[in-house]
């Protein structure tokens, strides 16, 4: 039984078959040919967590495949975790009713807990500040689809670089190509933590940290902004202190390359000036679309279709 939890439990064999089925699975969708490969399926999505994009892509996938969608939206509250349910005894009854169960979980290695129990693949769809495979996944579709290939990029990540389980499952991928440079931009209160860097590096990644936006600008190939995650802070007056230090501006845009893209996993509140979204560099709309595309992939790929 096949589970994503983590990107680096994926091999660059398996990371190259869910792209090419992504692929195949885009073609479907705009011919309008989309096989119910999980016709009589049932998928379960739970999250404890909010979500737009990730829970909504995974029902709309989903569907277009043909299966039906069990949904807990809100499931802090709205599930029976709210009376004390443990997320193994939750994982236990789901998967007497599901094929497959997305979950989404505020606690960093909630996955693994529900795999412990499971008897359906489960798809980690976030645990806390840890993981977000498949949008990992997604993020790789979409430097491939626009840059045409993975390897010899610079890769620019900037803003709340700790918090983001976006970063940690995509860097892991990135590393399986050859030749890519990662810059990661960030104040010091958002920095990666020391040993996470060191463990990069022993996996022979080449880095510069730097803790202005404009350093690393010019030269990036893909810029990857990312929010700074209030929920993840201890008070508010810590958020305040940070929110707003790193916004990529319309101007900025002069110093960057002609063919650069500028990615972000979304939702955004002002780390990009708004006026950026009409710019063809932008491709944070395009990659969520992707996220359609990759999930169909997941889906039937868990089930070994
Ligand atoms: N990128 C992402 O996970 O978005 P949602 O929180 O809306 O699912």
């Amino acid at each position: 039984m096949k589970n994503i939890i983590s990107s680096s439990e994926l091999s660059k064999e398996e990371v190259e078959k869910i792209l090419e089925r992504a692929k195949e699975m885009e073609e479907h969708c705009k011919k309008g040919t989309v096989p119910h490969l999980l016709k009589n399926k049932i998928v379960a999505c739970i999250f404890f967590e909010p979500s737009t994009r990730t829970r909504l892509s995974f029902e709309t996938a989903s569907i277009k495949l043909g299966a039906g969608v069990i949904s807990a939206e809100n499931a802090t509250v709205n599930s029976s975790s709210f009376k004390g349910e443990t997320i193994e005894d939750t994982t236990r009854i789901l998967s007497s009713y599901a094929d497959i169960i997305v979950m989404r979980h505020p606690e960093a290695g909630s996955a693994k807990r529900a795999v412990s129990v499971s008897t359906k693949p489960i798809i980690n769809a976030g645990d806390g500040a840890n993981e977000h495979p498949s949008q990992a996944l997604l993020d790789l579709y979409t430097i491939k689809k626009e840059k045409g290939r993975l390897d010899n990029l610079i890769i620019a990540f900037g803003g709340d670089l700790v918090h983001s389980r976006t970063l940690h499952s995509l860097v892991p991928l990135l590393l399986q190509y050859p030749n890519n440079t990662f810059y990661f931009i960030s104040p010091l209160e958002l920095a990666l933590p020391r040993e996470y860097i060191e463990d990069l590096k022993e996996k022979g990644a080449t880095i510069k940290e730097m803790s202005s936006l404009k350093d690393g600008l010019k030269e990036a190939d893909v810029l990857y902004m990312t929010r700074v995650q209030k929920e993840r802070f201890n008070s508010d007056d810590d958020y305040d202190k940070v929110k707003d230090l790193f916004i990529l501006k319309t101007k900025d845009l002069e110093e960057m390359k002609k063919d650069v893209i500028i990615m972000h996993p979304l939702p955004k509140i002002n780390e990009i000036e708004k006026e950026i979204d009409d710019d063809p560099r932008a491709a944070y709309f395009r990659q969520a679309e992707n996220g359609l595309y990759i999930r169909m992939a997941l889906l039937v790929d868990v089930l070994g279709l």
